[in-house]
């Protein structure tokens, strides 16, 4: 952090890079993307759509819709992932990695969260693809819930780890795992003692609130993904990992948009939308906790030496200045809430879409 006479407090980065992003298609991309590629130069790019992208051929075309997006002269790069499903060959995996587009798979299991339901029913299923993951080196990258409706939803990602990750992690020695959006303290302490390989992406909601957030004066839809929110002590674990500069915990957002009256509904869907002001709201839990030294490498350093691609070299600047986080932003035809929508933020990007 830098203070020149009589100027604003900055803060310059190395431009990050979000590990964990959905953007969805046609009209939702068109409305959220422009957010994103102002802020980072690349993005792992979550494959459930409807239906989900399982193939190569599908993720390049996805691809090649995220680029004609793109406003005109951003530089952003759409880093592909496949759905895995019961079905996912060897073969499969080998026309991914000679894509050269794609650059994990990911591992819903069925019925864990959002267009999850081609998902994984049984990982046993999943071996020739492992084992093409691990000899090809690409990245899993897991939503570590178990589905079972008798387990408390607090405890999902907990039994996940202890049934099927711990497990999978020991057998498939050399593939390299991502525990996507770490919401526990059993998940933090998983990553920390695993073998190497083996990490962690951090969202800002899991960093910025706790479970109480969510029924704080009446239900808060907007406050609600998978893995729900949890305990304070769950939110402190995560904020220790990152005080210790543990490379293993890096940034993903896992923005999920949701037209506001999918949202606001007796039923409503989950996912939390932060793209707007991703770094700004990073920013401000680290420097909350005092740990703003620490955002630098997280953002821009952890997630790119993990997927093993270069560092990016261009710098981006934050400036130390209160603003108002818009209460909706446009969303086709319909409109979505953000992340801290109505609230001051104390972080702005100096140049914003
Ligand atoms: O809250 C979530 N929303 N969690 C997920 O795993 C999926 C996501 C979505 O796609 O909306
Ligand atoms: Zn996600």
């Amino acid at each position: 952090m830098s203070t020149p006479v009589s100027e604003a407090v900055t803060l310059t980065l190395r431009r990050p890079d979000d590990w964990h992003l959905h953007l969805r298609d046609a009209e939702a991309l068109r409305a959220v993307l422009p957010f994103t590629a102002a802020r980072f130069a690349r993005a792992i790019i979550m494959p459930n759509l409807d239906p989900p992208v399982t193939t190569t051929v599908a993720a390049l075309s996805y691809r090649g819709r995220i680029r004609a997006a793109l406003p005109r002269g951003a530089r952003f790069e759409p880093l592909m992932t496949l759905y895995l499903t019961d079905e996912t060959s060897a073969e499969e995996i080998r026309l991914a990695r000679d894509s050269g587009a794609v650059a994990g798979c990911k591992l819903y299991p069925a019925g864990a969260t959002t267009h999850s339901a081609a998902g994984v029913r049984d990982v046993a299923n999943l071996q020739a693809a492992l084992e093409a993951m691990m000899e090809v080196d690409l990245p899993l990258l897991v939503h570590g819930e178990v589905v079972d409706a008798r387990v408390d939803i607090f405890e999902r990602e907990a039994r996940f780890i202890e049934q099927v990750l711990a497990p999978l992690v020991e057998r498939y020695a050399r593939l390299r795992v991502v525990l996507e959006h770490v919401s526990t303290r059993h998940g933090v302490e998983f990553v920390r003692s695993a073998r190497t390989g083996v990490a962690a992406t951090v969202t800002p909601q899991h960093l910025l609130f706790n479970r109480n957030a969510l029924f704080a004066g009446g239900l808060r839809p907007h406050l609600y993904c998978l893995p729900v929110l949890k305990s304070e002590s769950d939110r402190r674990s995560i904020l220790e990992a990152l005080a210790a500069g543990d490379p293993r915990f890096f940034l993903g957002t896992d923005s999920a948009p949701h037209a506001r009256h999918a949202k606001e509904s007796a039923c409503g869907c989950a996912g939390v939308f932060s793209a707007h002001a991703a770094l700004e709201l990073y920013a401000e839990a680290f420097e909350r906790d005092g740990i703003l030294p620490r955002l630098a490498a997280f953002a821009g350093e952890f997630g790119a030496d993990f997927y093993r691609l270069p560092r990016n070299e261009e710098r981006i600047t934050l400036v130390k200045q209160s603003w108002t986080l818009p209460e909706t932003y446009p969303f086709g035809d319909t409109e979505l809430v953000p992340l801290g929508a109505g609230k001051p933020l104390s972080w702005r990007l100096q140049s914003a879409p």
